[in-house]
Parts: C-alpha cells; sequence; structure tokens
C-alpha cells in the first residue's frame, strides 16, 4: 500500500524544474547557483534513489543544467560572416538558448534575406566585418560568444587559382579580420570578468602552410568534424568547454541520403557527398545513368529541400523567392546545424535557457 502511494507521487526530477517557496539552494557560487527544491520521497521503482544528503546534493547539481535558473546571464553573441545565421538557429532552436544580443555581419544579400525572413526580431546587422571598428565593438557590449567561417574560396585547395591568406584583393585575407576581433573581445572580456568563447570554422582541404599560419594565429589547432548526413568534413577551432574531445575524425554512424529524399524519390548512393556552391554537386560524377536520387526511374537532381534537411535545416529555409542556383550557393556555404550544435552544447550549462525543460 505505502509502495503504491509512493508510485503514485510526482517523479523526483519534477521537483528541480522550477524553483518553489522554501527551496534549498544548492552550489556555493551565489551567481551561478542551482535553485532546487528538496526531493521528500525516494523512488523506489526507477533507479533514482535518494538517501543521503550527499547524494541528494549530487543529484541537485547533476539536474542544474536542466534548470532554469534566473542567475545564468543570456548569451551575447557576435557572429562574423554569419551566412543564414547558422550559429543563431542553433543556439535558438536547438539548444533553447535565451539569446541577448545577436550581432551579424554578413554583405550577401540573398543571406540577408533569409536571415530577416527568420529571425527579423532576433538579429542586429552590422554589416561588413571591415567596418567593424573598436568603437563599434564596445557599442555591442559584453559579448560572450563569437562565431565565424571565413570565405573558403581562396583558401580551399579545390581552387587552383587560390590567393591564400595575405592578397589584399582575395577573400583569404577576412581571416585576419576574425584574429582582430577575437582578441579584442577577448581582452575585453578578461577585464569585464565575463565569460568569453569563441568558435571559428574553415574548410579542411588547406594547403599545409595555410593550416599552419591559420593555427599559429588562432593559438591552437582545430578539431575535425564529420557530419552523419554527408562526408562534408570541416575544422572547427574554438575555446568552447569540452571541444578538444569532440575529435570525430572517424564516422561512427551515419545517416543514409535516403532518409532526407522527398517521397516518391530513391537514393541512388547511401551517404551524401559534399555539397558546394555548384549545382554539379549535386548530381552524381561519373558515367552511366546513375544518379544521386531517382525518381520514376529517372535519374533526378536534389531537390533544395531534401539539401536543406540533410544540413539539418527545416524545409524551404532558403525559400525566399531566391532561385535554385542562388539558394545552394548559401546551403554550400553553410554549418552543419548538427556538428554546430554538438560543440555548442555545454554553453548550456552556462547560459540562461529560453523555457524550462519539462521532464
Ligand atoms: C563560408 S560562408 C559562412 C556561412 C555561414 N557560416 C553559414 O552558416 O551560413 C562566408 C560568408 O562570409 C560572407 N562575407 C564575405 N565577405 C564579408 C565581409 N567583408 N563582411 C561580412 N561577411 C562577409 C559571405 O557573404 C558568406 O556568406
Amino acid at each position: 500500500m505505502a509502495a503504491d502511494k509512493r508510485r503514485k507521487r510526482k517523479p523526483v526530477r519534477q521537483y528541480f524544474s522550477t524553483p518553489k517557496k522554501g527551496c534549498r539552494t544548492y552550489g556555493a557560487n551565489k551567481k551561478w547557483r542551482c535553485n532546487a527544491s528538496r526531493p521528500k520521497c525516494s523512488s523506489t521503482e526507477g533507479d533514482l534513489i535518494i538517501s543521503t544528503p550527499l547524494q541528494e546534493r549530487a543529484l541537485a547539481e547533476a539536474l542544474c543544467s536542466q534548470c532554469n535558473y534566473v542567475e545564468k546571464p543570456k548569451v551575447n553573441c557576435l557572429s562574423l560572416f554569419d551566412g543564414l545565421s547558422a550559429g543563431l538557429f542553433v543556439l535558438l532552436n536547438r539548444l533553447g538558448l535565451d539569446v541577448g544580443n545577436y550581432f551579424s555581419s554578413e554583405i550577401d544579400e540573398d543571406a540577408t534575406k533569409v536571415q530577416t525572413f527568420h529571425f527579423f526580431e532576433e538579429i542586429t546587422k552590422v554589416g561588413d566585418v571591415r567596418n567593424l571598428s573598436t568603437y563599434h565593438l564596445k557599442k555591442f557590449g559584453a559579448v560572450n560568444l563569437l562565431l565565424a567561417g571565413s570565405p573558403c574560396n581562396d583558401v580551399s585547395r579545390v581552387n587552383p587559382l587560390r590567393k591564400l591568406l595575405y592578397d589584399p584583393d582575395g577573400t583569404g585575407i577576412l581571416f585576419f579580420e576574425f584574429i582582430r576581433i577575437r582578441n579584442y573581445l577577448n581582452a575585453a572580456a578578461m577585464e569585464g570578468g565575463y565569460e568569453f568563447f569563441w568558435l571559428f570554422e574553415n574548410v579542411t582541404n588547406l594547403d599545409a602552410d595555410t593550416l599552419q599560419d591559420m593555427n599559429s594565429f588562432l593559438g591552437c589547432t582545430p578539431i575535425k568534424m564529420i557530419p552523419a548526413s554527408s562526408t562534408r568534413e570541416r575544422y572547427f577551432w574554438g575555446n568552447v568547454p569540452g571541444m578538444k574531445e569532440k575529435h570525430m575524425d572517424i564516422r561512427v554512424n551515419f545517416v543514409p541520403l535516403q532518409s532526407f529524399l522527398d517521397p516518391g524519390r530513391t537514393a541512388g548512393i547511401d551517404l551524401l557527398g559534399t555539397i558546394t556552391t555548384s549545382s554539379s554537386s549535386t548530381k552524381r560524377k561519373g558515367t552511366g545513368c546513375d544518379a544521386v536520387v531517382f525518381q520514376n526511374g529517372e535519374p533526378s537532381e536534389l531537390h533544395l529541400t531534401e539539401i536543406e534537411k540533410s544540413l539539418g535545416f527545416p524545409s524551404h529555409f532558403t525559400d525566399v523567392n531566391l532561385p535554385y542556383t542562388r539558394r545552394l550557393k548559401l546551403l554550400g556555404k553553410t554549418w552543419d546545424i548538427d556538428i554546430v550544435q554538438d560543440i555548442l552544447e555545454p554553453l548550456c550549462t552556462l547560459f540562461r535557457k529560453k523555457a524550462v525543460l519539462e521532464t
């Protein structure tokens, strides 16, 4: 009988989801403390049995990441070379973080059109990265997160005419805008005593000299991340907690192309290749009638919605009255959402979430 009553009580986890009157406070640091009410029962059914104060406290701390405690700050982000605002998509839609400011530096009109469509309220557009002087950076206030993936066309080995990092007429030189801004924001955060994280992305097919120079200016080596849905690997440099352990050099599991295809279409290959800004990347290279996708038995091009889904965006994310080739250009340059989510996830323990996670 007593056991039956216990079973009917709310699960212990619920006591941690919202601070209640008379709750206990765990954690030494007042600023970052977690308000968690004390569970009054022990669960005999599940694997959760709380019997000592030590266990109770350990449980509270373990569940801290699921609490929405008000003392955590909102995350303020500056995203350089922002493209489709994949960074903001991850922060809001995947991690559920409460984003204070999101400053977006981007010059491509098609990209800004997509940004406006989805994030009109959330984004402050700040234009060309080269115009972001110290004066502007100061006005942004405390920036906790700097995101960037500078243009790769002049550093990628795919381009035989690449101008590399130092040619003032190329786009490779924009890399140094990131370094300039990262160094400024880092110093400002140290002086202001607040958290500052940065993440920088680029392609993996860099010349050895270019990689060495980038490593040396960035002050670390990158991790190589391979998405589950394609062969499109990327390098990521940064100081996000836990990043170094995320070396996904070996694909553990993959999501087959078939799972992204629209109804009535059949994948001609198991795993999607690297989608670039060129429409040839949506077709299978080679001979015969082999194709990436078949429809009614005939070779077919990948739909943009299929590419969007494979990257982790909702279908039609770039559908803002742009033609196929221009949408493909945006998608060919953007980030894999799952990968960026994976890297940024630890920020959830440091910054405020939008809503309480209900159990
Ligand atoms: C590799 S893409 C980054 C895409 C982005 N990470 C995303 O997820 O969509 C590089 C971006 O830098 C932008 N860009 C190029 N020159 C720029 C500049 N001077 N200031 C700001 N953005 C610039 C390009 O328009 C392009 O969208």
